[in-house]
């Protein structure tokens, strides 16, 4: 049997219409706050700093305008796919139909990355927070992984908030979708009226000489090319894309769309457009009102870096510092929510296909949602969240989700020139240009990122495909053969 053997449309789109799968509830408006909900968190609040301090100065503005451009090419060949194949599991979904199951595996694995090292990553950066909210609540070494040493040669023993944190969001998704979207609208709410307010407020400011010299100018702290001038903007567009990760999460939710052809490509492309304006205006301000340099000073703004510009900088605005940290708490929950949704539903597609245990799909009889899948996920997440420090598993979110976004930036192109007559409910304008700069872009923001990331993510991978092998490739739906031969045939295939 071909490791490149595709799954017919025709399935997919007959298993998205099989009685006792999901519900549908969700709307546009709906999905932008979905998308929304997911976007903005520790990328905006934490990782902007560390992009102006390590890589491109005031000009980390151009980094996220590099950054969403990347997004917005991916997220035209998303919207294409969400609304074609509007079943839940994402970019492992489309790959299954175009690259074929060992690509959707791969795809699937490093959605992990994206996913679930995203929501631990999140969990990790929430106890930062929180504990700058009630710094002497708890214990260093019960709010830190067992790999950090603090103060007087400390050794954490587990990062507890996040493990609890976690707890919490899950119990939430186990109850059902429609309930966490409402909590996910107001969540969203404070968080964008937050970040409106930093912008407003912090304008006034603005100190012209924080912006110049514009290009982060080398010296001893920023050799190598992705550190300084355009390089630097480029390595800070690696770093700053976290910021944009979640938008593509959306897409996960198609089976739960109504009218996915109209309502997926409004709601992924609204809210990456919403973010990026926000994201633009908002390092703006940042980088205008305190100086790059603070943020790599670890006595300065290295941590909490928009409470410490805010309380450093701008005068009389203390207790904004404190607003912010408090909806910065809410503002990661609803990222984590949103996360722990999407690697659920991809989950739950992997294992409807036999890829990974049937535990993964089944349904919970009156709530309605995958609640095993839920709990499996929510003690392998809570084991990184708790266990492991949150730089590496940052970037390994980001370079998983850059590597699932050129993937389907080809599998668009891909899908054109195989099922070319497949009805299309939204097309990618231009394609394969489109599809190519989508690649080019994400690619060159792989390249940016450091080598440990890059080795990392490697390993990652090798031990993927050795499950697929022992596991994963013998239990495949695909592999049986009255299954197979029961299959209509696919018009274009
Ligand atoms: N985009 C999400 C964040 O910034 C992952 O937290």
């Amino acid at each position: 049997m071909s490791l490149f053997r595709t799954k017919p449309l025709s399935t997919l789109l007959a298993q998205a219409d099989e009685k006792g799968g999901l519900k549908r509830t969700l709307r546009w408006p709906g999905l932008v706050a979905l998308g929304i909900g997911a976007i903005i968190g520790a990328g905006i609040f934490v990782r902007t700093a560390a992009a102006a301090g390590q890589n491109a100065g005031p000009s980390v503005t151009l980094s996220f305008i590099v950054a969403a451009i990347g997004c917005a090419f991916a997220g035209l060949c998303y919207a294409e796919f969400a609304a074609m194949i509007p079943v839940a599991g994402s970019a492992y979904t489309y790959a299954y139909v175009t690259m074929g199951e060992l690509v959707a595996w791969v795809i699937g694995w490093a959605l992990i990355l994206e996913y679930a090292l995203g929501a631990a990553t999140l969990s990790i950066a929430w106890t930062e927070y929180f504990n700058q909210l009630f710094p002497d609540l708890i214990p260093w070494a019960w709010r830190h992984s067992p790999l950090q040493t603090g103060p007087g040669g400390v050794h954490g023993i587990v990062n507890g908030p996040a493990v609890l944190i976690l707890l919490v969001l899950t119990l939430l998704l186990i109850k059902g979708t429609s309930e966490s979207a409402i909590v996910n609208a107001i969540i969203v709410a404070v968080k964008v009226t937050i970040v409106i307010m930093i912008i407003a407020l912090g304008w006034q400011f603005i100190r012209p000489e924080n912006h110049t010299p514009f290009l982060l100018p080398a010296d001893s702290t920023h050799e190598g090319f992705f550190k300084h001038g355009w390089g630097g903007v480029l390595g800070g567009a690696g770093v700053v894309f976290f910021a944009f990760i979640g938008f593509d999460a959306v897409s996960t939710a198609a089976q739960e769309t109504i009218d996915p052809g109209k309502n997926m490509p409004i709601g992924i492309m609204g809210s990456l457009a919403v973010c990026t304006v926000l994201y633009i205006l908002f390092s703006w301000v940042l980088t205008g009102v305190s100086p790059s340099a603070d943020f790599v000073d670890p006595n300065k703004g290295m941590e909490a870096s928009v409470a410490y510009a805010i309380k450093t900088y701008m005068t009389g605005y203390g207790w904004l510092a404190t607003l912010v940290t408090v909806a910065i708490l809410a503002g990661f929950s609803s990222v984590m929510l949103v996360m722990l949704l999407g690697q659920s539903r991809v989950f739950y597609s992997m294992a409807k296909d036999g890829l990974l245990p049937r535990l993964f799909s089944e349904v919970h009889p009156t709530f309605r949602t995958p609640y095993k899948c839920n709990a499996v996920l929510y003690f392998f997440v809570a084991a990184i969240g708790g266990f492991l420090p949150g730089d590496i598993t940052g970037n390994l979110t980001s370079i998983g989700t850059l590597f699932a976004f050129v993937l389907v930036s080809l599998g668009v192109w891909i899908l054109r020139r195989k099922s070319p007559n497949q009805a299309r409910p939204f097309r990618t304008p231009l394609v394969p240009l489109v599809p190519i700069l989508g690649m080019v872009v994400c690619g060159l923001m792989i390249i940016g990122l450091d080598s440990t990331t890059q080795l990392a993510a490697l390993v990652w991978m090798a031990i993927g495909l050795a499950v697929y092998f022992l596991y994963a490739k013998g239990h495949s739906n695909l592999s049986e053969p009255e299954l197979g031969a029961s299959l209509p045939a696919e018009a274009g295939d």
